[in-house]
């Protein structure tokens, strides 16, 4: 099916539309939401916006939305419908719960942005009964069936204006920095951001490394007249600081350590990231419209693709690992 879909192709049995956000925040994630809300008043559907996630699902935290209500947002990071983590949608009881709140309200289909946790409780709302459409909304790029998740460009970027600033000040103390980004278990932050921040080093869970060697790497930088290191390391491989101690101890310079944290969700979203949560955020629509259910959307070769829930959180989520070879390459 075509990304674009006019109303005369469609031959739709959903009336009424819910959109929720779930999990960790992602800048993007508003333009997704602004997607689902115009694509469907477009096609004369109506769409309700769910606060809190899960949580506000069950608590019956609704709002119908119009075309003003997602005015402005596109450039804002956050969530306009605010996120939450909840345990109690885990249970049976709770997805009960969350699908009879639908069914009173009249809702037939959910748009669910978020990550891989999120996905799970759009499969409990399939299996009773709910038509879903889940779209990646995560700054860590770590959903498989998809090149990019919804935030990821933008915590990236931010990274690298966080590394430039740093190198200034390394530069001029002549110091070795280690730089701790997000991304729970998965290295892509630190893997691309490094790439394109040059950084003398990247440490990502991906990628079984040996300090002594990275050390070596260094020194030998070093011994041809760099002035400072950037080792960037991604939060699943450990703790920056623990790392930039032991890197103190064995070689004796002076070490810095800088954790990212926070500031990597923040912030208003590239145009990458914009675009692309706009045509998740349409194209969601037209599936459900079609009449599809427990699926996600996912970006491959620059073009939308569906995939099931079950079949995508069975893929095992693999990286690059010839864009981390390079980016050593690169940074000898
Ligand atoms: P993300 O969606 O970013 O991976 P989480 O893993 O925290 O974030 O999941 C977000 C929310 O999705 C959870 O708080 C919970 O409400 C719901 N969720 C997670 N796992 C499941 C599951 N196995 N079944 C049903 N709902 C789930
Ligand atoms: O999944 C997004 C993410 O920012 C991860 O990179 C990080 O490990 C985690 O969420 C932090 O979660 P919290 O906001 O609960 O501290």
């Amino acid at each position: 099916m075509s990304e674009v879909t006019g109303m005369q192709e469609q031959n739709s049995m959903v009336r009424r539309i819910g959109v929720l956000t779930s999990g960790g925040d992602a800048p993007g994630m508003n333009a997704a939401v602004r997607a689902v809300v115009r694509k469907g008043l477009y096609h004369d559907l109506e769409v309700v916006g769910i606060k809190h996630g899960y949580l506000g699902l069950i608590r019956g935290e609704l709002e119908t939305l119009d075309l003003g209500s997602v005015a402005d947002i596109i450039q804002r990071g956050g969530t306009k419908l605010y996120t939450a983590r909840c345990e109690e949608f885990k249970t049976p009881e709770g997805q009960a719960s969350g699908a009879q709140v639908l069914r009173d309200n009249g809702i037939d289909a959910l748009v669910v942005i978020g990550g891989d946790g999120s996905f799970r409780g759009a499969r409990a709302l399939s299996h009773l009964g709910v038509k879903t459409i889940g779209i990646p909304g995560t700054i860590d790029n770590d959903i498989p069936c998809t090149d990019y998740t919804i935030g990821f460009d933008t915590a990236v970027n931010t990274v690298i204006d966080a590394i430039d600033k740093i190198r200034d000040t390394a530069t001029s103390h002549e110091r070795t920095y280690v730089i701790e980004v997000m991304g729970r278990n998965a290295g892509d932050i630190a893997m691309i951001a490094g790439l394109a921040g040059g950084a003398e080093s990247i440490l990502i869970p991906e990628a079984p490394f040996d300090l002594d060697s990275v050390l070596e790497k260094l020194q030998h930088g070093v011994s041809r007249g760099k002035r400072h290191s950037i080792i960037l390391v991604a939060e699943g491989v450990g703790h920056g600081m623990k790392i930039g101690e032991v890197i103190a101890e064995r070689t004796g310079w002076e070490v810095r350590v800088t954790v990212l944290g926070h500031l990597q969700r923040g912030g208003s979203p590239t145009a990458f990231d914009r675009a692309l949560a706009s045509r998740m955020g349409a194209w969601a629509v037209d599936l459900l419209m079609q009449g599809q259910t427990s699926k996600m959307i996912g970006i491959k070769g620059n073009q939308l693709i569906a995939t099931d829930i079950d079949e995508a959180l069975a893929t095992p989520r693999t990286v690059d690992l010839s864009i981390y070879d390079l980016a050593g390459i690169l940074s000898i």
